[in-house]
């Protein structure tokens, strides 16, 4: 049996069965609500379900950051035995890409749980950082993902990361969100939007303008799309799209001071050892995450809507772009003529969601090195040694 890959997000689980060069099987929220048995009265583990969400709804990862164990070791239990078809007994290996920063004691609990719990038949943990530099076919490169509670930034060379130049900034697509929920609330007062529901109108209608210059010129007046809700109402999106991508450039949009994401790459490949290695990593970003893949398709619902949108379309275009345009050329005005900041991209023949998935598929092409090769952490080697063996064997 193929071994499972796991990376489990503050908005997503990705998790499948190690196959190279195609996306996970399995894409679930990690957020869960409380299952109560009626007739007991109490409570019933949880329910990976997002549906229930207004009840009772549990994160168990948070900024990246594991926050309940009961929680993740049930969603754990549901992907191995109902998604991945496991047997009890007849457990396989797991692949874990862990987030950067992961305390030692968080990754010796996750393989304790692993073995001790699971019955692991092997098990291998890597930074997801590593990983999403494999997924595009490089062991050197400069990854920044940007998902759902955090950005990393991690300089990677030869497979290790350059922890010296690390850096965490806790906000990210829950920020987003939250700031978007909060301009459409301004723009349209009468209408009552769930966090679901903007997060879904931030995944359709935000973008990045060309530059500040172009971001102000269009908080002074942009075309308007008219989306109409499951629930009939109509809520009007201007300028508050262009302001979901503006806030990655310009943080202290979501209350934060520091840099834009493309200069604290910059910043943090310039702390890198030797210096020769700077010019390869920062010839090498690979952008990644949910939240990077910002492209503000236009969905039309009808006919009538599509044309609109199709005659529109054309002045958006002029104007507007997707967040990996916009991050290179913010990032080429830092660079010089012998440090030239480019994105690489994923060879054509990957997956159209790579850059989304980039982690867990990276971690499907190591599962296919690490198990065969004995590389891994075998169930007699924790029996003798504990978790602590996590540190000598994996990172
Ligand atoms: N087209 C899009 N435009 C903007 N945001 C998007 C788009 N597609 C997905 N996202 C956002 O990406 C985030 C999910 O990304 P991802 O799966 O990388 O996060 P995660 O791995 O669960 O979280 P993290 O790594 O931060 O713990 C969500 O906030 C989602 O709304
Ligand atoms: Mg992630």
């Amino acid at each position: 049996m193929e071994a499972a890959v796991l990376d489990a997000g503050s908005k997503y689980l990705k998790a499948g069965l190690a196959v190279p060069d195609q996306d996970p099987s399995i894409v679930i929220p990690t957020a869960m609500t409380k299952a109560i048995d009626e007739d007991l009265g109490k409570e019933n583990g949880w329910l990976s379900d997002e549906s229930q969400w207004l009840h009772d709804t549990v994160y168990p990862i948070q900024r990246g950051v594991v926050k309940d164990w009961d929680a993740m070791e049930d969603l754990w239990r549901y992907v191995f035995y109902t998604d991945l078809g496991w047997e009890v007994g007849s457990e396989g290996q797991v692949l874990m890409a862990d987030p950067l920063l992961t305390s030692k004691t968080l990754k010796e609990k996750t393989v304790q749980i692993m073995f001790e719990t699971f019955n692991v038949n092997g098990f291998y943990a890597v930074e997801q950082a590593v990983l999403s530099i494999y997924a595009v076919g490089r062991i050197s490169g400069c990854a920044i993902d940007i998902g759902h509670g955090k950005i990393d930034i991690a300089p990677v060379w030869e497979g290790a990361v350059q922890h010296n130049a690390v850096k965490r900034l806790e906000v990210s697509g829950q920020d987003l969100t939250f700031l978007l929920g909060e301009e459409l609330e301004k723009s349209n007062p009468q209408t009552k939007l769930d966090s679901s529901t903007v997060e879904m109108l931030k995944e359709t209608y935000g973008i990045t303008a060309d530059d500040q210059e172009e971001y102000a010129k269009k908080a002074e007046g942009c075309t308007t799309v008219e989306h109409t809700l499951p629930d009939g109402q109509t809520i009007k999106i201007g300028k508050e799209r262009y302001t979901v991508g503006e806030a990655l450039f310009q943080p202290s949009f979501l209350g934060v001071e520091g840099y834009s994401v493309a200069e604290q790459l910059v910043r943090s490949v310039l702390l890198c050892v030797p210096s020769e290695s700077q010019k390869p990593l920062i010839e090498n970003i690979v952008l990644c995450g949910g939240t990077s893949t910002m492209k503000g398709l236009w969905k039309s619902n009808t006919i009538v809507e599509h044309f609109q949108l199709v005659l529109l379309g054309w002045k958006r275009e002029m104007n507007a772009i997707g967040f990996d345009t916009r991050f290179q050329k913010e990032a080429s005005l830092l660079g010089t003529p012998s440090f030239r900041p480019s994105i690489i991209k994923p060879p054509e023949y990957m997956p159209e969601n790579t850059m989304k998935n980039s982690a867990w598929i990276g971690g499907a092409i190591l599962a296919k090195v690490v198990f065969p090769q004995n590389q891994h952490i075998t169930k007699a080697e924790y029996d003798e040694s504990g978790p602590s063996i996590v540190h000598r064997k994996c990172y």
